[in-house]
C-alpha cells in the first residue's frame, strides 16, 4: 500500500516541495528512509514509531519503505516527523490518504506523540501556497508564523489531533493573529550623558543607515552608545519584516509570542565567535549574525579582537548585501544587507586617547594592532570618531535627551531622502573634490562622504547639500583620530 504526503524542504531561505511517499510491503518488519536524509532526519524513525504508538495508533506492519522525492536534495532536520507518520497511517489506513494530500505538513514529533515546533516554517508556509495548497498541518507554535504566509494552519498539538482532524473528527482551534505593533523595550539615550558629538555621529548613522566606527579609551561609553542605536530607527515596513522574520525563522530563532519581527534585528556576536557564526555556513543551514542583521544594526564591539578571518569574510556582505554559504548540496545565498557599527580600543592597552592614563605599548605592538584593521575594512566605515572621557561636570548633567526624540528626527530624515538626495551646491562639490586629494580619499571613501553629506543635509530639511554639511561628513572622514 502506497500513500504521500507533501511537505517542503527548506535550501536556504527557501523551500522545495517535497513528497513523502511511504510504502508498506509484506515481509520483515524493517522501517528505512530513502531519498537524502541527513542524520536528524533518519532519526525521525525513532521519533515517529514512538509518536504513533502515544498516539495510540497502530505501526504498520512488514516493510516499511519512506521516500523523500526528489532525491537529490537533500533533506535537513527534523520537520519531516509529522509528514513521514502521516504517510505511513494513510499507507496503513489509519487517515484518508486523499484528504492527506491536500494538506502540506512539517513539524518534529517528541517520543510522547507531541508537535514540537521547527525552524523555517514560514518559508516551508509560503512555498506550500505558492504551490496551491490552502492548508497547512504544523506545531500549535509554529501556526501564527505560518499565517503570515496567506496559509491556513492546522494547529495541532499533538499526532493524534492531526490523525482526528484528517479523520474530520477534530475541528482545529483558531489562531489569533500575530501581535502588532508592539516595540521592544529597549535602551534609552537618555543614559548617556555629555557625548554630544558621539550621539549626533549616532543620530547621522540611524538617519541615512551608515556604517559608523567609535574608537577611544575604555570605560568612556562607546559598548552604551551603540547598544542604544536600534532605538532611534523607525519600525521596519511591512515586506521587510516579512524579510527578516523568514531569516529569524530559520535559525530558529523566532519568539513564540511575536512571530513577526516589526523592528531592525540587533545582532552584536562575541569576539570569540567563529567565522562560520559570524558570516553563516559550518554543517547544516543555519544563518549568520550578518545575516540575522540584514535589515538592522551588526556590532562588532571590541572590534580589533576579532579573528582577522571573519572580519575578512564581512567584506563580502558589506559591499554586495548577501553572504553566499558553501554546502555540501551547493551553495546557500542568505541577505545580510546590515548597517555595521564598530567599536575598539585605540591600542592594545587601551590607554590611547586617555589623557590621565600613558600608554605602554611598544610601536611594534601598536603596528600589530592597527595592521589587522584592514586598509578595506576601515574604509567601509562611513563615519569614524574618537569617544574621549567624558567631563566630570558632563557626566553630573540631568538626563539627556531621549531616543524618542532622536527618532523623529530620523524618521523625519528619512522620508526626506527617500523623496530623492538632495544636490550638492558647487562650493560643496568644490569642497568634496578638494579633500579628495588633501586626505586623500579613495573612490569608494568620495562616494561614502557624499552619501553622509547628504543624509546631514536630510536631517538639517535643507533642500540642497551646502559645504557646511560636506565639512561635518568630513570630520567624521578622519581615520587618524583613531591613531592619534
Ligand atoms: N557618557 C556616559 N554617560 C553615562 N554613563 C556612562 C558614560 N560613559 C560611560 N558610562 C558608564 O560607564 C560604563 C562603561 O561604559 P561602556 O559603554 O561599557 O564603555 P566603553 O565601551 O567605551 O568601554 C557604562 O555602563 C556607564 O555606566
Ligand atoms: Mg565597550
Ligand atoms: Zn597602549
Amino acid at each position: 500500500m502506497l500513500a504521500r504526503a507533501v511537505t517542503h524542504a527548506l535550501v536556504g531561505l527557501d523551500a522545495r516541495r517535497v513528497e513523502v511517499e511511504a510504502h508498506v510491503q509484506s515481509g520483515l518488519p524493517s522501517f528505512r528512509i530513502v531519498g537524502l536524509a541527513d542524520r536528524a532526519c533518519q532519526e525521525a524513525r525513532e521519533r515517529v514509531r514512538s509518536g504513533i504508538a502515544a498516539a495510540e495508533l497502530e505501526f504498520p506492519e512488514g516493510r516499511v519503505t519512506v521516500n523523500l522525492a526528489p532525491a537529490e536534495l537533500r533533506k535537513e532536520g527534523s520537520g519531516f516527523d509529522l509528514p513521514i507518520a502521516l504517510a505511513l497511517l494513510a499507507a496503513s489506513r489509519q487517515v484518508p490518504r486523499d484528504r492527506l494530500q491536500g494538506h502540506a505538513a512539517v513539524g518534529e514529533l517528541a517520543l510522547d506523540g507531541r508537535l514540537r515546533r521547527v525552524g523555517g516554517v514560514l518559508a516551508v508556509a509560503e512555498a506550500a501556497r505558492r504551490h496551491g495548497l490552502e492548508r497547512i498541518l504544523c506545531p500549535r507554535d509554529s501556526a501564527q508564523e505560518a499565517t503570515l504566509a496567506g496559509i491556513e494552519p492546522v494547529p495541532v498539538r499533538h499526532l493524534a489531533d492531526a490523525v482526528a482532524y484528517l479523520r474530520g473528527e477534530h475541528q482545529p482551534e483558531p489562531v489569533p493573529p500575530p501581535a502588532r505593533g508592539e516595540t521592544p523595550a529597549l535602551a534609552d539615550l537618555a543614559d548617556v550623558r555629555g557625548q554630544e558629538r558621539a550621539r549626533r555621529a549616532l543620530e547621522i548613522a540611524a538617519a541615512g543607515g551608515h556604517n559608523l566606527l567609535l574608537g577611544g579609551p575604555p570605560g568612556t561609553g562607546k559598548t552604551m552608545l551603540a547598544r542604544r542605536l536600534p532605538g532611534i530607527l523607525p519600525p521596519l515596513d511591512e515586506e521587510a519584516a516579512l524579510e527578516v522574520t523568514r531569516i529569524h525563522s530559520v535559525a530558529g530563532l523566532l519568539p513564540t509570542d511575536q512571530p513577526l519581527l516589526e523592528h531592525p534585528p540587533f545582532r552584536a556576536p562575541h569576539h570569540s565567535a567563529s567565522t562560520a557564526a559570524i558570516v553563516g555556513g559550518g554543517p547544516g543551514i543555519r544563518p549568520g549574525e550578518a545575516s540575522l542583521a540584514h535589515r538592522g544594526v551588526l556590532l562588532l564591539d571590541e572590534l580589533a579582537e576579532f579573528a582577522r578571518p571573519s572580519l575578512e569574510a564581512l567584506r563580502q556582505p558589506l559591499e554586495d548585501g548577501y553572504v553566499s554559504v558553501a554546502r555540501a548540496a551547493g551553495r546557500a545565498v542568505f541577505p545580510a544587507r546590515f548597517q555595521l557599527v564598530g567599536t575598539m580600543n585605540l591600542c592594545p592597552c587601551g590607554a590611547r586617547g586617555d589623557p590621565l592614563v600613558e600608554c605602554t605599548c611598544s610601536a611594534q605592538r601598536l603596528a600589530r594592532y592597527r595592521d589587522k584593521l584592514s586598509r578595506a575594512l576601515l574604509d567601509r566605515f562611513d563615519l569614524v570618531l574618537a569617544v574621549p572621557r567624558a567631563r566630570a561636570e558632563e557626566l553630573a548633567a540631568p538626563r539627556a535627551e531621549p531616543s524618542a526624540a532622536v527618532r523623529a528626527r530620523v524618521v523625519a530624515a528619512r522620508e526626506r531622502l527617500r523623496a530623492g538626495a538632495p544636490e550638492r551646491v558647487p562650493e560643496a562639490d568644490a569642497l568634496l573634490s578638494n579633500a579628495v586629494e588633501r586626505l586623500p580619499l579613495s573612490g569608494r571613501g568620495r562616494a561614502r562622504v557624499a552619501r553622509v553629506a547628504g543624509t546631514i543635509a536630510a536631517l538639517a530639511a535643507a533642500d540642497s547639500v551646502l559645504p557646511e554639511h560636506v565639512a561635518e561628513a568630513l570630520a567624521y572622514r578622519a581615520p587618524q583620530e583613531l591613531a592619534a
